[in-house]
């Protein structure tokens, strides 16, 4: 099912999945457009099932991602780019280890910098003279963040070195041996105006704890207590959702 719903294209599937493989098939398209795109991506639970399709796509012969340009929305600090729990481990596990991106065409936010602040602002530099986001593929957090955008963050944020909240710390534990302790207090994370400004996002939410925020995502007020509610002033936002991420909106009940 294929909806218009305000400025949102979206889509609800059956299971999770679903929602990955038709995610994979919204990169794979917008890749053979432009072979060189420059992608954000996400990671957590939600992009699992798309990376696995795409990178069967890639093995099969189907898919080429030898061109594109690759960032990823947040990392943690504090952790090697080794350590398990680490989101460049998470990237090189689910894609970068089975698919040719040359290593200088992915990066990854690094917190373990004298100066952070230059990292950011170096990080936001090099998606500009690549042309800027041609697509950002987001999840979104029970409490309404997208990358580490915690509720209460500018919308004119750019990228810099947030704390984490105690729910998104829990929702991370999964990286952690299930350790709520483990899991770092901050991050850096892509801002919210470096994710408008990309050309077309696609936001991925599974499972019914995602309900709430993905109604007021696209229902409720625009408001930094609900980060992802800005994607509702966003020209080309396409939504895939699984039947229970759903479950709260009134066109699918
Ligand atoms: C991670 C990120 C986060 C996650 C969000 C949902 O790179 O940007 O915003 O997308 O926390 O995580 P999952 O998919 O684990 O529910």
């Amino acid at each position: 099912m294929q909806k218009q719903v305000s400025n949102f294209h979206l889509q609800v599937l059956e299971t999770e999945e679903e929602v990955g493989k038709a995610a994979a098939d919204f990169v794979a398209a917008q890749v053979r457009q432009k072979p060189e795109s420059v992608l954000l991506l996400p990671t957590g639970r939600t992009p699992l099932d798309m990376y696995r399709n795409l990178v069967e796509m890639v093995k099969s012969g189907n898919l080429d991602l030898h061109y594109v340009h690759t960032f990823n929305l947040d990392e943690f600090c504090g952790l090697s780019s080794d350590h398990p729990g680490s989101y460049a481990q998470y990237m090189r596990e689910a894609l970068f280890d089975h698919v040719a991106i040359p290593e200088d065409h992915t990066h990854i936010l690094n917190c373990a910098t004298p100066d952070p602040k230059a990292e950011a602002a170096l990080y936001d530099a090099a998606m500009h003279a690549l042309g800027g986001v041609d697509l950002a593929v987001l999840g979104i957090g029970v409490n309404g963040h997208i990358g580490f955008n915690e509720p209460g963050s500018s919308f004119s944020s750019g990228t810099r070195v947030v704390p984490i909240r105690e729910e998104t710390r829990e929702a991370n534990a999964f990286l952690f041996d299930g350790i709520i302790d483990e899991v770092p207090k901050e991050a850096m994370t892509v801002g919210i105006a470096t994710i408008m400004e990309s050309r077309q996002i696609l936001l991925l939410a599974t499972g019914e704890s995602k309900a709430d925020v993905v109604y007021g995502m696209i229902y409720g007020p625009v408001t930094p207590e609900l980060p992802a509610s800005i994607l509702q002033k966003h020209p080309d936002v396409t939504v895939i959702l699984d039947r229970e991420a759903a479950s709260k909106l009134p066109q699918v009940k």
